[in-house]
């Protein structure tokens, strides 16, 4: 028998106002596309073609089903670049800033997920609740126990949903209960690239927890793995706070910053995502955009903790990769739109203003290119992989009030933002198929 046509090979069809981005509009005009009266045509799980309505609709397929979303909003799905699943359940839980937070609310919670039945229980939440808000690729951390890896990876393959993630990597510095060894580490994180990276639509990430929770010798061993596998991901926190700067200070007294420490074990490089970055200085900043190393932007965390306001003016300036993320357990919220409503309040109180169009670009292209993964993710470029969302300016009351009064996308997407939550995502597309439907 010839081959078995499945029902994907169908073009689907998608009509709404359609944005998607080609470059940073703080460096580019024209930096994206707005398709008032739009369509998304996919194939195959991907994008086969975007445009106008009117220029597209004579290209479908006879009999292609056309999807009406006219009234909404279809952009790719959210990017949140740095997020921990095992805490998940610990969202909101008050502490006196982030090492005590740690302390009282995140070890004993990442303590469970040796566990498989909870940590897949947990995965399952999570990614559902990013679905409902949007996020169709995040990267995460697991705990240290590989058990929480396999678990997230297999929630993730059953959605087909192209995520990033890691075993968390600690041998000193915290609990016993979530101690591991350098070989020990190392052993079990190759043995999970060689079985996640690149399966389907999952990607793995070496992931140090951060520099005071790695010995020399767990550092030292993580990096070659990095080496030994160049594609994947890297990704830890960096200069979040000013105790924990001071920690790391007296733990590591030759190094020149923070930063400098990932520097001397050979951290800095494609695919390196950078958590925070608040406390850093200009020459940090230097070594992050010469190295293509990405800062994931975390403002909901930053202000629940009180760990401070990330420079975007400073960062703009060396042209560091950006992108936005949530960072729950110490984020607030799931909500990419959420995010950047603090991202916009972080940004005015350092004396700067960011655009509603940077934001949506931050918490989609941004992200892709921050991962190195444009091209297949982040915007509707023709063959990318079709995870998209659709965002409702009639949401509530007050949304459709306020958005039936813009003047401009800028207002538009700026109302979307500061008001816009999980209730504005209409619906959820990851690889062409609904993942999300809101009732
Ligand atoms: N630094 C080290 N671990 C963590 C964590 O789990 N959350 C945050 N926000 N910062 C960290
Ligand atoms: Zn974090």
């Amino acid at each position: 028998m010839a081959n078995a046509i499945s029902n994907d090979t169908c073009p689907q069809a998608y009509r709404a106002s359609l944005l998607h981005f080609r470059n940073d509009p703080a460096f580019h005009p024209n930096a994206y596309a707005w398709h008032e009266d739009g369509l998304l045509i996919i194939q195959d799980g991907k994008v086969l073609a975007v445009g106008d309505y009117a220029q597209l609709k004579n290209s479908l397929p006879e009999g292609t089903v056309v999807q009406d979303f006219r009234g909404k909003i279809i952009l790719p799905g959210f990017i949140d670049t740095h997020v921990h699943y095992p805490q998940t359940d610990i969202i909101a839980s008050p502490a006196a800033g982030l090492l005590p937070w740690l302390e009282t609310y995140t070890f004993p919670t990442e303590r469970q997920f040796s566990d498989t039945c909870h940590a897949s229980e947990v995965a399952d939440f999570f990614l559902d609740e990013l679905l409902r808000c949007g996020t169709t690729t995040a990267m995460v951390y697991c705990t240290v126990h590989p058990e929480s890896v396999e678990a997230f990876f297999n929630a993730s393959e059953a959605r087909n949903l192209r995520m990033v993630a890691g075993k968390v990597l600690m041998d000193r510095n915290c609990p016993e209960f979530l101690r591991d060894t350098a070989e020990g580490g190392a052993r079990d994180s190759e043995t999970l690239i060689k079985k996640w990276h690149k399966r389907g639509r999952q990607l793995y990430a070496i992931t140090p927890r951060f520099a005071p929770t790695s010995s020399d010798a767990q550092m030292q061993l993580t990096s070659e793995l990095a080496r030994a596998y160049p594609d994947t991901y890297l990704q830890t926190h960096v200069a979040e706070n000013t105790d924990e700067v001071a920690w790391v200070k007296s733990l590591y007294p030759k190094a020149r910053s923070y930063l400098d420490i990932y520097d001397h074990y050979g951290m800095l490089r494609p695919r390196a995502m950078f958590g925070h970055c608040i406390w850093l200085d200009d020459v940090d900043r230097n070594r992050m955009a010469e190295t293509q190393s990405a800062v994931a932007i975390c403002p909901t965390s930053n202000l629940f903790l009180g760990s401070g306001l990330f420079n975007f003016e400073r960062a703009d300036a060396q042209q560091v990769a950006l992108s936005l993320a949530s960072d729950v357990g110490g984020g607030t919220s799931f909500s990419m739109l959420q995010t950047m409503n603090e991202a916009y309040k972080v940004a005015r109180l350092g004396g700067t203003f960011l655009p509603a169009l940077r934001m949506f670009y931050l918490a989609t292209l941004g992200g892709a290119r921050s991962m190195q993964l444009e091209g297949t993710i982040g915007n509707f470029v023709v063959g990318t992989e079709a995870d998209f969302i659709v965002l409702d300016p009639q949401a509530t009351p007050l949304l459709a009030r306020r958005t039936e009064r813009t003047d401009s996308l800028e207002e538009l997407l700026f109302a979307l933002a500061l008001l816009g939550d999980d209730r504005t995502v209409a619906a959820t597309y990851a690889a062409g198929q609904q993942v999300h439907l809101r009732k």
